[in-house]
């Protein structure tokens, strides 16, 4: 069995007040999918498809590569919207769900999972 011992930072759901550990050196998508919400859209998972929108309303990210302008525009960016798949956490983060990516954290509440 595998356990993952990277240092977790904590990433909070604003609309669902859940949180779960993100690893700085993964996206904050792919810690966002271990809670096993049900319909979190994986669209491209390389910032172009604009699924996976957020607003980070406290805490750093860093990116990991672009992101569409088409689904984030600079001045979007500049207040703290990004694409959760192209993000990795360098503080604790809380955010929004934006967009598409609203729908999956409407309809009630899961067990969160955090390793
Ligand atoms: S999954 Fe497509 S932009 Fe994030």
């Amino acid at each position: 069995m595998f356990f993952d011992t990277r240092p977790k930072l904590s990433v909070h759901v604003m609309q669902t007040h859940e949180t779960f550990a993100c690893a700085q050196d993964e996206s904050l998508l792919q810690g966002m999918l271990r809670l096993g919400r049900k319909g979190i859209p994986v669209g491209c998972v390389n910032g172009g498809c604009g699924v996976c929108k957020v607003h980070v309303i406290e805490g750093q990210c860093r990116p990991l590569g672009p992101i569409s302008r088409a689904h984030v525009s600079a001045t979007e960016e500049a207040h703290g919207f990004t694409l959760a798949c192209r993000v990795a956490p360098v503080t604790a983060i809380q955010l929004e769900v934006v967009g598409k990516f609203e729908k999956p954290f409407r309809k009630g509440f899961t067990t969160s999972v955090n390793p």
